[in-house]
């Protein structure tokens, strides 16, 4: 997007992106769908980048649902191994990444994850923390439902401990008990390859949310895609239920 172009258009807060259509993208060239994952990973750097430059505040890539646990096990150590790869990636770029104001934020539920993992993810949440050009959340074994879940069991227990009375339940307690609490809402959810769902992606915070979607593979995902993304949502009217 040129200088002007930007000046021009009000940009998205908060960008999800479902990165979907790896496996497709593999297949058509006869390779692994694990090779998918793997140039799915390099666009996922290279549009987080160029978001940052453009000035998006938020970004929420969708990386591993709850429910891909049901891909093989092969492909599903894949994932988890290029995951790992970015996480150490980004602790060994920390003065590159700190320079950008980077702030970098898991969502999901890690109990399910590689120790080694989680302990990387709490490092560079603890040390990104205080950074504000940009957020990153990484959505990896998130599922709504699953957020939801959460929100709620944290809520009864504190009506169970008598903290909270039932009737005094808010809208705001339910958004304070989210992976998300404290983010805006997405503004804008892009979904790439064909699909058009959320397949369990931010459920709850999508409620007003603008949706995107492209036949484009994820792996085929560029720079010039985010902007038509960007452009068109500029030109929607977002209502919000009023007129
Ligand atoms: C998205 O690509 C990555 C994950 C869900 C982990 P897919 O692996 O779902 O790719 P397709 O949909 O099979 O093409
Ligand atoms: C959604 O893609 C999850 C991610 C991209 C991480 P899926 O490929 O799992 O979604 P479905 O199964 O097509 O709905
Ligand atoms: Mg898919």
């Amino acid at each position: 997007m040129t200088k002007e172009e930007l000046s021009n258009i009000i940009l998205p807060r908060h960008i999800g992106i479902i990165m979907d259509g790896n496996g497709r993208w593999a297949k058509q060239r006869g390779l692994k769908r694990s090779e998918g994952h793997k140039e799915g990973a390099k666009v996922f750097r290279a549009i987080c980048d160029y978001a940052a430059e453009i000035g998006i505040e938020c970004l929420t890539f969708y990386a591993f649902s709850t429910e891909n646990w049901k891909r093989p096990a092969d492909e599903v150590e894949a994932i988890m191994n290029l995951f790992r790869d970015y996480l150490f990636e980004a602790q060994e770029r920390e003065e590159e990444n700190d320079a950008k104001g980077m702030r970098i934020r898991y969502i999901g539920d890690r109990n399910a994850l590689p120790e080694d993992i989680v302990n990387l993810i709490s490092q560079l949440e603890a040390h990104s923390a205080e950074k504000n050009h940009i957020t990153v959340n990484l959505a990896v074994n998130y599922g709504g439902r699953d957020e939801i879940l959460h929100s709620v069991k944290e809520i009864a227990t504190k009506v169970a401990a008598g903290e909270l009375n039932p009737e005094d339940i808010t809208l705001k307690n339910i958004d304070e008990n989210l992976y998300t609490a404290g983010q805006p809402d997405p503004d804008l959810i892009i979904r790439p390859s064909g699909e058009y769902r959320l397949s369990n992606f931010l459920i709850w915070q999508a409620a007003y949310s603008e949706f995107w979607f492209s036949d484009i593979l994820w792996p085929d995902f560029t720079s010039d895609d985010l902007d038509k993304a960007i452009i068109d949502y500029s030109k929607r009217n977002r209502r919000f239920g009023g007129v």
